[in-house]
């Protein structure tokens, strides 16, 4: 795929309608009071629409929130996320009551250059997931040119993260460029050693990843609940741990694919088991692949943890998608973090798929000594699996 795309710079946008897409999918409250909890997503979206208002654009901003299936949920609705940015932008932000309806019709005809509107949720339309033409044309019609800075959602091939750009010029904005240009270049064009960090709970999640790192990484580091089925594979005993025994020949497959492509695959050596899974659990120290019945691994050991923090300490460029264990408890959260503070001390570029991995770097205060954090769970994920990304492909060649 071609990472090398148009952005906002090259384009003229003074006194033209922009329709912006942004991922402005935000934590919210669970008792529906529409307080945003961690506004992070807001925020990364700021530059390119600042730059946008400076130039003297009209910005039509959009994004989906949850998953209301073509449905209205009030408890959905984008509200709560224009008075956040309004807050952050010092300005009104203009609150459409539908997306493609007359209210936002009127509202975007209304426009002025350097004023911002925020569309509902895309996704109380049900074209918007389905990527319907007469959606996207609805939408593209409200401007004169599209800008993408919607990083979470480019691996959606939906009404407005690409149906759109076949009816409208298609730039990216600036969270986007910086996000092809460093997870870009790390899989293209890499600083080595690139070793690669793989965690999480399951092998069937990261499957596309493994694969496609052991054709690019030098080093692959193997965490988090998956190690289980990694570890099982090999014969060992893994107790009530999480276990995926329909991958277990898969992981046997990435082990011998290492071998064979000469890549460096590290497994844990040894396990912090807990007899429960639960913060306040007792608490043994094993080798790997000796989990005793009745107790399960919910953390890599001391050993584990020297090993893979020797590992990044000389490497070029590291990639880490995925904790090492439960790092929510912490009793458990000691291999995660001895992880992220050996990638703060390293010299090497430093990159953070998004998701559970940008939360522990976050929740452990390590978070302003990396490279790069994405704002992608699902979009960074697909990305280090090689994939092509619909919401970046349909953007301009530089
Ligand atoms: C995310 O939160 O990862 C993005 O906003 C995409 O959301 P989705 O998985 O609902 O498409």
């Amino acid at each position: 795929m071609n990472y090398n795309k148009k952005t906002v710079k090259d384009i003229d946008v003074k006194g033209k309608k922009v329709l912006l897409r942004c991922d402005f999918n935000v934590p919210m409250a669970k008792d529906g009071s529409g307080v945003i909890t961690d506004d992070k997503r807001i925020r990364a979206a700021l530059p390119t629409i600042q730059y946008l208002l400076e130039q003297g654009a009209a910005v039509i901003a959009c994004s989906h929130m949850g998953k209301p299936k073509g449905e209205v949920k009030p408890e959905l609705s984008l509200k709560p996320v224009a008075k956040r940015l309004s807050e952050l932008l010092g300005q009104e932000v203009i609150m459409a009551q539908d997306v493609v309806g007359p209210d936002a019709q009127a509202k975007a005809k209304a426009l002025q250059p350097g004023q911002i509107m925020l569309l509902e949720n895309t996704r109380f339309e049900p074209g918007e997931t389905k990527n319907d033409p007469a959606l996207a044309k609805a939408m593209a019609d409200m401007a004169q040119v599209y800008v993408s800075d919607a990083f979470g959602a480019v691996h959606r091939a939906h009404a407005s993260t690409a149906g759109v750009a076949d009816y409208l010029p298609a730039v990216s904005g600036f969270l986007i460029q910086k996000e092809l240009e460093v997870i870009g270049g790390a899989l293209a064009n890499p600083k080595r050693p690139l070793v690669a960090i793989l965690g999480g709970s399951k092998v069937s999640s990261k499957i596309g990843v493994i694969n496609n790192l052991l054709e690019i990484a030098d080093t692959i580091i193997i965490g988090g609940g998956m190690a289980y089925t990694f570890s099982a594979a090999e014969g060992g005993k893994v107790g009530n741990s999480l276990l995926e025994e329909d991958w277990m020949d898969y992981s046997k497959e990435m082990v011998q694919k290492a071998k064979d492509k000469g890549v460096k695959l590290l497994l844990p050596v040894d396990t912090v088991c807990g007899d429960k899974f639960a913060p306040d659990a007792n608490i043994q120290v094993v080798k790997a692949g000796e989990i005793p019945d009745g107790w399960e691994g919910l953390d890599i050991g001391p050993e584990t943890v020297k090993l893979y923090c020797d590992a990044v300490a000389d490497a070029g460029t590291v990639i880490w998608n995925g904790p090492m264990g439960v790092f929510e408890f912490p009793a458990f959260a000691k291999g995660t973090e001895a992880v992220a503070e050996a990638l703060s001390k390293t010299n090497a570029i430093t990159i953070i798929g998004g998701g559970d991995s940008a939360a522990a770097v976050q929740q452990l205060g390590y978070a302003d000594k990396m490279t790069h954090i994405s704002t992608g769970g699902g979009a960074s994920l697909e990305f280090m699996e090689g994939k092509e990304l619909p919401g970046v492909a349909c953007l301009l060649d530089a």
